[in-house]
């Protein structure tokens, strides 16, 4: 005789058959390596683009079967508008945006758009590394963003579409901006029209002459060949364009002790590497652009340099309650360290 099974055997074999399915899953899910989306804006080969790439390789090496960068340039991913938003959903674990594009966050890393405030990437490393600059990782915090640490571009030149020589050169021209109320301020002093404009869309822009010119720098202006659509770049090194590494609190507090410690190692590595090249760079670019004779490069006079000083130094006043005059003070004094 055919025995049925009663209803409790029956339950029993279904939580069996559960278990092992739940404990299939969870080992499988154990195994699968941790995912690293890390999203720029920048071509491959740029201080930032060469940076990703290579803590992808030392990721891929040493955490090969525990964690897996994918590193997404060019926006391909995400643009300058929607990272940040797409990173406090979990779609993007890494970014490093101009610090000009953490506006709509804090407060205070507007400090590094302040046009003249340092001298040269030499400074601008003392003022990041000293407690001040690395209490500004902490910064978006509350907002679910944590910085992981600074890498350079450089020093901004302003490319044109007529030779600026002296401030009045730029009265009535349009020139593109990144989202930050520090250098929309900065083109207004010069009685010119900055438009917010995302990084993806700049080339476009130029070549059809809707805009007149936009600031960037050396390994930018050519890794997008913004050069070859833009007749005149003044060498004016007015500002900086520098980056911050962030993660979501969420994801960089949720790893494993372990491997947060390792991937932050790697981090640092490819940190300290991006940072040599972006000096590298700047030099070799600079010298390119001039070599391709596609873009004339304007060396201004100590007399005409002055000038632009005089007319876009102002604008720290308009941003000193915003960013504090002592933490302006003590990252202008890295100029004289
Ligand atoms: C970048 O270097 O990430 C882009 C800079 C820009 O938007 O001009």
């Amino acid at each position: 005789m055919r025995r049925t099974p009663s209803a409790l055997a029956l339950a029993a074999l279904t939580l069996a058959a559960t278990t092992a399915s739940m404990l299939t899953t969870s080992i499988a899910n154990a195994a699968d390596p941790i995912v690293i989306k890390f999203s720029h804006v920048v071509a491959e080969n740029t201080p930032k683009g060469l940076m990703a790439n290579k803590f992808k390789a030392l990721i891929a090496e040493r955490m090969g079967d525990k964690v897996l960068v994918e590193v997404y340039p060019n926006s391909q991913l995400f643009g300058d508008d929607n990272v940040l938003e797409a990173m406090q959903l979990g779609d993007v674990q890494l970014a490093a945006p101009a610090l000009s594009k953490f506006s709509r966050y804090t407060d205070l890393i507007a400090l590094y758009d302040l046009p003249f405030l340092f001298e040269d990437l030499d400074a601008v490393d003392r003022f990041q590394q000293s407690e001040q600059g690395q209490a500004m990782l902490d910064a978006m915090k509350k907002k679910g963003l944590i910085g992981l640490g600074y890498l350079h571009n450089g020093m901004k030149q302003l490319s044109s579409s007529q030779p600026l020589r002296v401030p009045e050169d730029a009265r009535g021209l349009k020139f593109r901006i990144m989202a930050s109320p520090v250098l929309e301020a900065q083109f207004k002093a010069l009685d010119a029209a900055p438009l917010k404009k995302p990084f993806s869309e700049v080339f476009t822009l130029l070549q059809t002459r809707a805009i007149d010119g936009q600031e960037n720098t050396w390994s930018n202006i050519y890794s997008k060949k913004f050069h070859e659509v833009q007749p005149y770049i003044t060498e004016t090194n007015h500002g900086l364009l520098d980056y911050m590494v962030v993660s979501s609190n969420e994801f960089w507090n949720g790893l494993p002790d372990d491997v947060r410690a390792d991937v932050k190692a790697a981090l640092d590595e490819s940190l300290a590497y991006g940072n040599q090249i972006a000096r590298d760079k700047a030099d070799e670019d600079r010298q390119a652009i001039i070599d391709s004779k596609r873009s004339e490069v304007i060396e201004l006079t100590p007399e005409q340099r002055a000038q632009w000083v005089q007319i876009m130094k102002p604008v720290w006043k308009q941003f000193e309650k915003e960013i504090g005059a002592e933490l302006i003070e003590a990252a202008y004094a890295t100029n004289q360290q």
